[in-house]
């Protein structure tokens, strides 16, 4: 199983207002490589969910008079509905409001506790509600947070603690040999010259005056710090149920249920800029003190921008993932999506040029060349054989995380050169002058469609699945098919 497995996961998104585009942006990637994966055969687990707990949501909950679990409870439908209509093919939902999560969470506090490596203290710093997150002065921009560009509060409370000096050296190891890599490598570079220049405090795992959480086994005054209970959704999410070893931890089972232990640890963990830091320090820390083995891969995407902006609603330049859907539908938002940048950098996104490259790429490119080649091929008998392999042809771009790169692959070199390759050869004027070349561009270019249609599954899997159909009413999918298969 181990080697032939695929186990990905999206950050749990908060759940204090409506799903947007950046949670699309990483949850599309999250599901082209589950599919891309589960294509090559593998056996694949996709994880995804809401982050229910912390004071952000319980502040939102109050400020519109609502009781919090009936309030998450909606927006996680929301999440449940969004993803839907994006075609994410996931395998897990999970929240952390899910009593077996939470029993869970307990059951490795207590542990971590009897072992000494909680333990009770007081702690002072800044925090930052929108993040979530305490700040260190060096984190702020005119005193303030950058990402939501408010003062953060003045904290100093009694708090349980988690000790983090004993792991920094481990820490350090594992990410500078990539047994715990960080990509792509500026990101890794960022985080090691963190690692390398900041003594880690020990972190705070409780908050006292918010009840908005899941108490503390051994101290029900306290709640869990919504970063710890949000990391361990990655073990429960898969089933783990808190006990100290992975193997024996499952939750209890009903009849026919079954955990997905066996896919740990995540191949792949996909998450945004803005929250390395904590899952390069607070997360492997807690898998450290546990014994468990660390994820194999985080890989840092960047923020999608409107316009050169951050988008706000005072900027007024936020781009609606209803209004993509709407406008684009499912495969053409996935597409425009994923295309629209360097995956891994910041990203810059207009609707304007979203629209001229959908009718370039998608009307004008893909549209017309499956219409023109199934037209043309109309009542031929071609035979079509495959130069390539798909799963060749794209693997380096996939497996290096270079999403955009590959999906312009496929439209670039494949569907121009197809469309180029009809222009040139005017088939329309062969079929009456020159049979015999008619055929072989016609085969030619069925078999481009072929490898297209293949290539296309993981990004636009409706597109792929009708493209495939069309060329199967022309018999044209046979050779290659038990070809690859
Ligand atoms: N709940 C935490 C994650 C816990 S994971 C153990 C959280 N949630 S979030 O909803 O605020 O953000 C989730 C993800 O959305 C992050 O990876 C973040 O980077 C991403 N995005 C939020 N806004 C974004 C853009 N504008 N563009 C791209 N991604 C962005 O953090």
């Amino acid at each position: 199983m181990k080697k032939n497995k695929f186990y990905i996961t999206t950050p749990i998104y908060y759940v204090n207002a409506k799903p947007h585009i950046g949670h699309a942006y990483t949850t599309v990637a999250a599901d082209v490589l589950a599919r891309w994966n589960k294509q090559q055969g593998k056996k694949s687990f996709l994880l995804t969910g809401t982050d229910d707990h912390g004071l952000k949501i319980q502040k939102k909950a109050e400020e519109i008079k609502k009781d919090p679990q009936q309030f998450v409870d909606e927006i996680a439908e929301e999440f449940k509905s969004l993803w839907k209509k994006l075609n994410i093919n996931y395998d897990n939902f999970i929240r952390t409001t899910d009593e077996k999560h939470k029993a869970a969470v307990q059951k490795v506090l207590q542990l971590l506790y009897d072992k000494g490596v909680i333990y009770k203290g007081t702690y002072e710093g800044l925090y930052c509600v929108g993040c979530e997150q305490f700040k260190n002065k060096s984190d702020l921009v005119d005193g303030k947070c950058p990402d939501h560009n408010t003062k953060p509060e003045i904290l100093k409370e009694e708090s349980y603690l988690l000790k983090m000096k004993e792991i920094q050296p481990q820490l350090i190891e594992k990410i500078k040999t990539d047994e715990f890599k960080i990509a792509p490598k500026k990101r890794k570079n960022e985080v090691l010259s963190f690692l390398e220049n900041n003594k880690l405090k020990d972190i705070s795992i409780s908050r006292k005056n918010i009840s908005w959480g899941i108490p503390l086994p051994f101290d029900e005054k306290h709640t869990t710090y919504v970063w710890v209970d949000a990391f361990l959704n990655y073990l429960t999410g898969i089933g783990w149920g808190g006990a100290p070893s992975l193997s024996s931890g499952h939750l209890p089972l009903k009849e026919g249920e079954r955990n997905h232990l066996n896919f740990w640890p995540p191949d792949v963990q996909l998450i945004g800029k803005d929250i390395l830091r904590v899952h390069a320090t607070i997360w492997p820390a807690i898998l450290i003190h546990l014994g468990i083995e660390l994820p194999k891969q985080i890989f840092v995407h960047g923020h999608i921008l409107s316009g050169g902006k951050k988008m706000s609603k005072t900027l007024g330049n936020v781009i609606g993932i209803d209004e993509m859907l709407e406008k684009f539908g499912t495969d053409g938002t996935r597409y425009l999506l994923i295309s629209a940048g360097t995956f891994g950098e910041d990203i810059d996104i207009t609707i304007e040029r979203m629209v001229e490259k959908y009718n370039a790429d998608l009307a004008n490119g893909l549209g017309n060349l499956v219409s023109r080649v199934i037209k043309l091929s109309d009542g031929c008998d071609l035979k079509i054989k495959s130069e390539y392999d798909p799963i060749q042809w794209n693997k380096f771009f996939v497996e290096s995380i270079r999403l955009d790169k590959s999906v312009e692959r496929i439209f670039y070199q494949l569907v121009r050169k197809s469309n180029r390759h009809i222009e040139e050869s005017k088939p329309w004027e062969l079929v009456k002058t020159d049979e015999k070349k008619f055929k072989e561009v016609m085969e030619e270019l069925a078999q481009d469609l072929y490898l297209i249609s293949e290539l296309l599954i993981p990004f636009m899997p409706e597109t792929a699945e009708k493209i495939k159909k069309a060329l199967k009413t022309k018999k044209l999918d046979k050779v290659l098919f038990e070809r690859i298969k």
